[in-house]
């Protein structure tokens, strides 16, 4: 009979231990939020390429000025280029049940997106694992992203990751836009690198 319960409490022991080891090696990824700003749909196309394997919530940032359209096109530049600021909804999204974000932007003059800007500005980030996703034309310089990192860590959060998707191709010299399935097989190759960085310790 003692026989019979010291093997039942050593095979409990063992289960339980092998139970504990399984979890203390599984990564967990806190919950993580996307907030993106998109004008003509490749970022959001990306984001929601990002959102499913994730298990991520995508919430939209409205740019309130029209930036539809040539004129749209033009008053965008000229604010980007200038740096200003603009009127976004929502102004202050609800970042506290949230230890990871996305901030995902297209690329307008060398610089994240204004609406993107007045997101980071008026909002904290403390102690939150943040990663800046854009998509562009044309690849950034490290200088510019570097720039970007720092809005980040000025509101506190921990800028830990910048990845890009070009939305344009050159094709016989010329420079035509790139397939909604080439977008997303780009953006699915961020996913293991952006899965690591929300699951570390940082
Ligand atoms: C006002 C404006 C300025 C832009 N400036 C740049 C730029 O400096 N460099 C670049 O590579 N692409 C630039 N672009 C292109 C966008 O970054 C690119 O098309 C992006 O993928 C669009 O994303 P969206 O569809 O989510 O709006 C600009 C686009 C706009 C509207």
């Amino acid at each position: 009979m003692n026989h019979l319960k010291i093997t039942a409490i050593v095979t409990l022991a063992f289960f339980f231990l092998t139970l504990s080891c399984a979890f203390a090696t599984e990564p967990t990824t806190g919950k993580i939020l996307i907030l993106y700003y998109s004008r003509t749909g490749k970022t959001k196309l990306a984001c929601e390429t990002l959102q499913k394997p994730l298990g991520a919530t995508m919430l939209e940032i409205k740019d309130l000025k029209d930036r539809s359209g040539r004129w749209g096109f033009f008053t965008g530049a000229l604010a980007s280029l200038f740096g200003m600021h603009t009127e976004i909804e929502p102004e202050h999204p609800d970042l506290a049940p949230y230890s990871c974000i996305i901030l995902a932007s297209p690329i307008w003059t060398g610089k994240l997106s204004p609406a993107i800007r007045t997101l980071i500005a008026k909002n904290r980030f403390d102690g939150k694992k943040v990663v800046l996703f854009t998509t562009t034309n044309a690849f950034e310089k490290e200088e510019a992203k570097e720039k970007a990192k720092a809005l980040i860590t000025a509101q506190g959060g921990k800028a830990l990751g910048y990845y890009q998707v070009t939305s344009m191709k050159k094709v016989n010299d010329k420079k035509i836009e790139r397939t909604d399935d080439e977008i997303i097989t780009d953006t699915l190759k961020f996913v293991p690198e952006i899965q690591k960085i929300f699951s570390s310790q940082n």
